[in-house]
């Protein structure tokens, strides 16, 4: 199956599509840590985008296709994917609807207050990428991560600057997907401000899965 993860920063794609995964067996592929990634190992690409994710901004639809050209042309694509961020515009959703075809788009709704709390809450493993919450899933020593003893840290965007730009790049430029992926009938939207697990029953009602 094809899916897409689709809602605000914060909203629980990540953690969602990393539960999925695990349970689907199709890859979870979030543009966010291709980006990310690409920073870390100071590639071309990295150098180009590091600016703009610290400040939260769209990273160019150009660049972000390509990337996702790339990616879904992996063998371990061809048995189906979660794609976590992408698409982020309609162009990358016109883009993407030549690529391949889409069975599900899940919308996460979750209000802007616990929004907030999630983005300011959140750390993340330096070495293997997992994602903590301080309060909601914290790890069991402060600051290291449970999975390999790497350092946790907070992502540069998620500072309060770079949290009002990611906010208002969503609600410009992402949000319209709910109306276009809505009259293309293959949108659901779920109850994200619940328990992750609470979440991943409600996801995997309408997923069928
Ligand atoms: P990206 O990494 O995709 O960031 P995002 O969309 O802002 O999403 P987040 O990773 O912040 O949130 P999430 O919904 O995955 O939440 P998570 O599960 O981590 O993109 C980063 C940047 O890359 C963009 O700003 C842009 O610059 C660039 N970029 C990426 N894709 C692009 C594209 N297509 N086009 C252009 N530019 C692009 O959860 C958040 C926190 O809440 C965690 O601490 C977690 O532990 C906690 N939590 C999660 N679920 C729950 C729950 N149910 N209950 C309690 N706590 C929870």
């Amino acid at each position: 199956m094809n899916m897409i993860f689709l809602g605000p920063p914060g909203a629980g794609k990540g953690t969602l599509a990393a539960m999925a995964s695990k349970s689907m067996g199709v890859p979870h592929i979030s543009t966010g840590d291709l980006f990310r990634a690409a920073i870390k190992n100071e590639t071309e690409l990295g150098k180009k985008v590091k600016d703009i994710l610290a400040e939260g901004r769209l990273v160019p639809d150009d660049l972000t296709v390509a990337l996702v050209r790339e990616r879904l042309s992996l063998a371990d694509a061809a048995v189906g994917w979660i794609l976590d961020g992408f698409p982020r515009t309609i162009g990358q959703a016109e883009a993407l609807e030549a690529i391949a075809a889409v069975n599900l788009v899940v919308n996460f709704d979750v209000p802007d207050e616990k929004i907030l709390f999630r983005l300011t809450g959140r750390r993340v493993c330096k070495a293997c990428g997992k994602v903590y919450h301080v309060v909601t899933m914290p790890s069991k020593a402060e600051g290291v991560c449970d999975a390999c003893g790497g350092e946790l840290y907070v992502r540069p965007d998620d500072r309060e600057e770079a949290i009002k730009t990611r906010l208002s790049a969503y609600r410009e430029q992402t949000a319209p997907l709910i109306d276009w992926y809505g009259g293309r009938g293959s949108l659901a939207t779920i109850d994200g401000s619940g328990t992750p697990e609470a979440v991943y029953r409600e996801f995997a009602r309408i997923a069928g899965v």
